[in-house]
């Protein structure tokens, strides 16, 4: 084994390893990559919302905060809250999805399982699922990585409408525009 050489007092241009810089804001911070000359993007720390405009509506009593979307993988973060019970939309996944229940829970029509508070869910790709949260259910939060865009299917199995980050960050433009936060702010989810 050659021996590695003692780099602790070697010191580095970190101003110089700044590249693309991102736009941050009280909602999302981030330090500077230490290789961003090479293209390494920059970290995302989302805390706690305090606004709530940052919540975006998908249908009444349906809302999704955006946590990140990778432009390079195709996939994005965010977390999903329905104030309301019953079905909503059957879908097929062509990448993997992983799920953490924050609060309340759910179910899927086709499957046996319920995921309640403090659930993780594995969804493989192939996965064809319809998410229902039962009528006692106020309120259920769920953080998810969706690692590839969602099909939306009618009941033959036909794929009515596809989901990516391009429509889903053209949906949130729209909404922080119209709610005053402005079309921009999305941005800062973006890596
Ligand atoms: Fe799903």
């Amino acid at each position: 084994m050659p021996e590695m050489p003692d780099l602790a007092n070697v010191e580095i241009d970190t101003n110089r390893m700044i590249g693309w810089v991102p736009p941050q804001s009280a909602h999302v911070h981030y330090d500077p990559p230490v290789m961003g000359h090479l293209g390494m993007k920059p970290e995302i720390v989302v805390p706690e919302p305090t606004d709530e405009r940052i919540w975006v509506e998908i249908e009444p009593n349906v809302w999704f905060r955006p946590l990140f979307f990778d432009m390079n993988t195709g996939g994005h973060g965010e977390v999903l809250r329905v104030r309301k019970g019953g079905v909503l939309s059957r879908h097929r996944h062509p990448a993997p999805v992983h799920g953490f229940v924050l609060k309340g829970r759910w179910h899927y029509l086709e499957h046996t399982w319920v995921a309640e508070t403090g659930s993780y869910v594995f969804e493989p790709p192939g996965e064809v699922h319809t998410l229902t949260v039962a009528d006692d259910c106020d309120e259920m939060q769920t953080f998810f990585a969706i690692l590839g865009p969602v099909l939306y299917i009618d009941d033959d199995g036909k794929v009515e409408h596809v989901e990516d980050n391009v429509g889903l960050i053209e949906h949130c433009k729209k909404a922080y525009k119209a709610n005053g936060l402005g079309e921009d702010f999305v941005d800062q989810f973006i890596r």
